[in-house]
């Protein structure tokens, strides 16, 4: 959750790091600090609740000349935002920032009578305490030494007050990206903090040491081993990281969108047909698998959800999609012949991870859609889908769910042709009317200004209600989600068929009702419903293709959208109830990019 970087090397050590930290932020923004060896090789720290923007104010009041530091930016998980909680914890000798959560604190706190000694709330500084107990000169046994006591998920950044201009770093679990280049040596939770200075990094393996010095990044066994460290390169420029003229980065990610859908589909397109080969996913294993599990998180699993509207009915296979953080717990009937699918933007969401890693104990195949290269679950997974998303910076997922949705689609094309569910053909007209919502998508974005019009009737309601029948359902989760966190408003998807059955108790004169209405089937019944809540008085909001014709009087405003089969109507929805939330949001003068609470990627469980 929270945003490491360190840095080493001939520039301003202070610039870089709070760069990083701005470009990293939206990982966690409680508070924010950094720690610098100056030209004298002592250690100065500068902490601040809040955001990076203040870190940065009090240190340019107070610049501090240095070519070694690191820094960090805080979602709170042990103790509350406070200055003193926040990192570095500097104890003794050891100056350490921290990523995940130490789950044997007490018990490291009691065996090295720690107690009276600490000075915040955190797990953090315990294990910089004890690590200031073990340290006798010698980072790389008191790490290695630490490490065997240590229980939970960490990424540690960590500098020896005797050991200037050397950064040591380990994780277990929490991400950690390294690269060196011209410009010195740099390690940080995710690329993005990386990608103005080089392409070229690696993923830090879990329980081995890195260190860095302006010359060099060096990788250890945690016997001491040097090992050689497997270079990536990153797809993503500097500019798919910054705002480029959009105010903010929700606006833009939702632009993005068209783009990204094609170039998540054109590279596994086969004349036409749907083709995983570079992703090494054999027919064999779609053709055999007799269920299927889908798990993921938030809005990931929602793509989920929309996904088994999809496939199941189609492929005649049970599809079930679960909460990650449930998973674990409800006991699932899983095997080999169960096809397990993980979604994740991140690839470093731990809830998730854990499920991967059950679904792999009990011998289910598993096929990761994960965003970042490189990332926990993509490695751990036996086949990964990469959605080509670019980096998505904005808390709020938009392109991750489309792309996401998009690969699901792709995949379930792949698997009703070889299970002979579709022809060629049928599969061939699948994949066009799949491409050809990057241009739906198109026209809905092109239609902001209304949408931003339509909001200013639902921004001031405490509450708004999200229904829809089929997919339009799983639609609707997504459209409350969005809408919750960024506005704050209070807000509920439900299968508009269950209102009557409790719900339509809360519909009263000018409550928000978004109806999404895309399914020809059962449209004629979702209008049914559309009519119990506006004999109720709700302030309704219809979503419907273009083609339709309904009474005028049905809904308050009508948001039209391209004429589309039924199972493509999603890409343009969710383009529009992305932008309800997102104009809420900026009318209601909110953080639209860092809604409170909130951060992007979640390693905590
Ligand atoms: O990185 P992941 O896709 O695994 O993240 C899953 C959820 O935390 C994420 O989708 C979350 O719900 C978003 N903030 C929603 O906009």
């Amino acid at each position: 959750m929270c945003g490491i970087i360190g840095y080493c090397g001939p520039l301003d050590a202070q610039k870089v790091l709070l760069d990083g930290l701005t470009q990293l932020e939206y990982r966690g923004y409680d508070s924010a600090g950094i720690a610098l060896f100056d030209e004298k090789s002592r250690i100065h720290f500068i902490k601040k609740t809040g955001k990076v923007a203040a870190l940065r104010q009090v240190c340019e009041e107070t610049p501090i000349l240095s070519h070694c530091g690191i820094g960090h930016t805080r979602w709170a998980t042990h103790g509350g935002v406070t200055g003193e909680n926040a990192h570095p914890h500097i104890v003794g000798r050891v100056t350490m920032i921290h990523n995940g959560i130490i789950e044997n604190y007490q018990y490291l706190t009691e065996k090295y009578r720690l107690g009276e000694r600490l000075h915040s709330q955190t797990d953090t500084e315990v294990a910089a305490a004890a690590l200031n107990e073990i340290y006798d000169g010698e980072p790389f046994e008191a790490i290695r030494e630490l490490l065997s006591q240590l229980e939970g998920s960490y990424a540690f950044c960590i500098m020896f007050e005797d050991r200037p201009g050397e950064i040591y770093a380990v994780r277990n679990v929490s991400p950690l990206v390294a690269a060196h280049m011209g410009s010195g040596a740099m390690i940080a939770s995710d690329l993005t903090a990386l990608l103005p200075y080089s392409k070229k990094y690696f993923v830090v393996p879990e329980e081995q040491i890195v260190k860095l010095t302006a010359y060099s990044v060096s990788l250890y066994t945690l016997d001491g081993k040097k090992e050689a460290p497997e270079l990536l390169e990153a797809s993503w420029n500097t500019d798919a990281a910054m705002k480029n003229g959009f105010e903010h980065f929700m606006l833009k990610e939702i632009h993005e969108q068209p783009e990204v859908l094609k170039k998540t589909l054109v590279p596994r397109l086969n004349k036409g047909l749907p083709d995983f080969s570079d992703e090494k996913l054999p027919d064999s294993l779609l053709k055999e698998v007799s269920s299927i599990r889908i798990i993921a998180c938030g809005t990931a699993m929602h793509a989920g959800i929309v996904a088994r509207s999809l496939i199941e009915p189609r492929l005649r296979i049970p599809v079930t999609v679960s909460i990650a953080s449930e998973f674990r717990y409800e006991e699932p009937l899983i095997d080999e012949k169960t096809l397990t699918i993980v979604i994740s933007q991140s690839g470093e969401t731990i809830d998730t991870l854990a499920a991967l890693r059950l679904a792999k104990e009990r011998h289910s195949p598993v096929i990761s859609i994960v965003n970042v290269k490189g990332s926990t679950i993509a490695r751990e997974s036996d086949y990964v889908i990469y959605t080509h998303g670019g980096p998505e910076i904005a808390v709020a997922s938009t392109k991750a769910y489309t792309v996401q949705i998009a690969a699901l689609y792709l995949l379930f094309c792949r698997m009703a042709l070889v299970r002979r569910v579709y022809s060629e053909d049928h599969a061939r007209r699948f994949t066009e009317s799949l491409l050809a919502c990057a241009s739906a998508m198109e026209t809905m974005i092109r239609q902001k200004d209304t949408i931003n019009e339509l909001v200013t009737h639902i921004v001031n309601c405490p509450d708004a209600f999200f229904i829809g029948r089929g997919m339009d359902y799983a639609f609707s989760l997504e459209g409350a989600l969005k809408l919750k966190e960024i506005s704050y408003i209070h807000a509920e998807a439900y299968a508009a068929g269950e209102l009557k059955h409790g719900t339509i108790a809360l519909i009263t004169d000018h409550v928000p009702v978004i109806a999404i209405a895309t399914q020809k089937p059962i449209l004629a019944k979702t209008v049914s419903n559309i009519r119990e809540i506006r004999a109720r008085g709700a302030y309704v909001v219809l979503l419907m293709t273009e083609d339709e014709t309904l009474e005028e009087s049905l809904a308050d405003v009508f948001v039209r959208i391209p004429k589309l089969d039924d199972k493509f109507t999603v890409f343009p929805i969710a383009v529009v109830l992305q932008l309800i939330a997102y104009y809420a949001s900026v009318q209601k003068g909110l953080d639209v990019d860092q809604p409170r609470n909130l951060a992007k990627s979640v390693t905590v469980e």
